[in-house]
């Protein structure tokens, strides 16, 4: 068993999406180990995504990323980072099956409703940066 980041953007706190991605979650064998919500701050969103400082909608990424409340979950599962990957599917919601959560709950390349790593590696790093004072790293 594998411990994973995971965390439901603004735009899906906001349009009251949390429960029913938990449910989701749950249903493909996720445990929910902690969770926490959190309005991630310029700095948070320099953490997250520091390949994307460069890009053209970089700035466009912090706004909306600060834009209101997130909620952020510590997650277990056998191969918790790549089936969760599997399950968010690709940054725009458009290109995804009808089975991922970004096509379920996502609007558009920006509002694409959650977060998950990109690699067991990043995952930690996450988990070690939102979670550490629940001791869990
Ligand atoms: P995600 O895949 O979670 O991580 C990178 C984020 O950058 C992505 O979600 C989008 O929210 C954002 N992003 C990527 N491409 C664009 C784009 N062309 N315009 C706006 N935001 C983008």
């Amino acid at each position: 068993m594998e411990l994973t980041f995971f965390m439901v953007k603004p735009d899906a706190v906001a349009a009251g999406h949390v429960q029913r991605i938990v449910d989701y979650l749950k249903e493909f064998g996720f445990e929910i180990i902690a969770r926490k919500q959190k309005t991630l701050t310029r700095h948070d969103a320099l953490f997250l995504y520091p390949m994307h400082i460069n890009c053209d909608f970089f700035e466009d990424l912090v706004a909306f990323i600060t834009s209101g409340p997130s909620e952020l979950f510590v997650l277990k599962r056998h191969s918790s980072t790549d089936f969760l990957n599997q399950l968010v599917g690709k940054s725009d919601p458009s290109q995804n099956d009808e089975h991922t959560l970004r096509k379920r709950f996502g609007t558009n390349i920006r509002k694409n409703a959650v977060h998950s790593p990109n690699s067991a590696e990043n995952a930690i790093r996450e988990l070690a940066y939102f979670f550490s004072e629940g001791g869990w790293y």
